[in-house]
């Protein structure tokens, strides 16, 4: 192994940067070259690569997004657009690729690896923490702790003006967000796509909570689980109490990442180094607080489980 390039793909996560230096640095301290690859597998196909010194990555830890871009490629799905990345890499002399990103990202990683044989190793690079096999991946606590911030602030307004806020999370399928944001900030309910709610629960929950002299309400709806704005037009309709509703959006996935995912991005940066060195592919994650590689396949067969029992301490603490 000589020569190895890393990438990120799909949704940027705060993180990335942290992780892009630590593999680069680490890759160079093993007398490795590095080459970025501009716009993920796009940019693979399309041959857009850039040599990466140690200094081409500083003053970048701190920083969200990608200095390297990301895209989400169409074409890599195809066998074609694989082929025409694999010819990318031969041309030029890389021997191992490192990709960040999520499970499509993931599953780009494994066929490549499959079908022509190339080392491929994959950091998981996702705000919304879908991935089954890792309990962590890079850009999740960062979002969390800027969904949890807004959550502080819109609760300070609700509770001087006695209002109810549907507040909307990111996170595609996956309600781990609005499930750690919402026991941080207290909500009155959590609504993710892997429990099913009864509206007319939250509705009489809502009323109740005005009786009791609740001074706020906030729901909290991951965006798999709903859209606030729906959300409201029923429950206002039920519970007669008029509501407010915020979409938190792309600020969840920007901004510096917090300790938690620099280091996450450090040691799987390293970790990933390692791997190609040893000429395979696997991704890599972390399991109770234990950096783990594992094969790509076994990895991306593995099906996510929900935190019930945090979802329930979150339902009992909101009563
Ligand atoms: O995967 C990260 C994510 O931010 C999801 O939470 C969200 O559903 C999706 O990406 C939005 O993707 P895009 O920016 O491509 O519309």
């Amino acid at each position: 192994m000589k020569k190895v390039a890393i990438l990120t793909s799909g949704g940027d996560a705060p993180g990335m940067n942290a992780t892009l230096r630590a593999f680069t640095r680490y890759a160079i301290s093993n007398k490795l070259e590095v080459v970025g690859i501009e716009r993920g597998y796009e940019g693979l196909i399309n041959g857009n690569l850039i040599p990466l010194a140690r200094r081409s990555v500083s003053d970048i830890l701190q920083r969200g997004g990608t200095i390297l871009k990301t895209a989400r490629s169409v074409e890599f799905t195809t066998f074609t657009g694989r082929q025409k990345a694999y010819k990318v890499l031969k041309d030029n002399d890389i021997d191992g690729l490192c990709v960040i990103g999520g499970d499509g990202t993931f599953l780009g990683a494994q066929l490549l690896s499959q079908e022509f044989g190339f080392p491929v190793v994959g950091i998981p690079g996702t705000i919304d923490n879908d991935l089954a096999y890792t309990d962590f991946s890079i850009g999740f606590d960062t979002a969390v702790n800027t969904a949890l911030d807004a959550i502080n602030k819109i609760r300070d307004t609700m509770t001087s003006h006695d209002r109810t806020c549907i507040v909307q999370t990111m996170g595609r399928n996956c309600g781990d967000i609005a499930l750690y944001a919402g026991i941080g900030g207290g909500a009155e309910a959590i609504l993710v796509p892997e429990i099913e709610y009864d509206i007319n629960r939250i509705a009489d929950n809502v009323i109740a909570n005005h009786r009791k002299g609740k001074s706020s309400d906030i729901i909290v709806v991951a965006e798999g689980a709903g859209k606030a704005e729906e959300l409201a037009i029923v429950l206002k309709a039920l519970t007669k109490v008029s509501m407010r509703t915020v979409v938190l959006g792309y600020i969840q996935r920007g901004g510096s990442p917090t300790l938690q995912d620099r280091l996450l991005g450090a040691q799987f940066g390293v970790t990933a180094v390692k791997v190609l060195l040893d000429g395979e592919s696997k991704v890599v994650g972390i399991k109770n607080n234990r950096i783990i590689t594992l094969d790509i396949t076994t990895a991306l067969r593995k099906t996510k489980k929900f935190e019930k029992k945090l979802y329930n301490i979150a339902n009992t603490l909101a009563e």
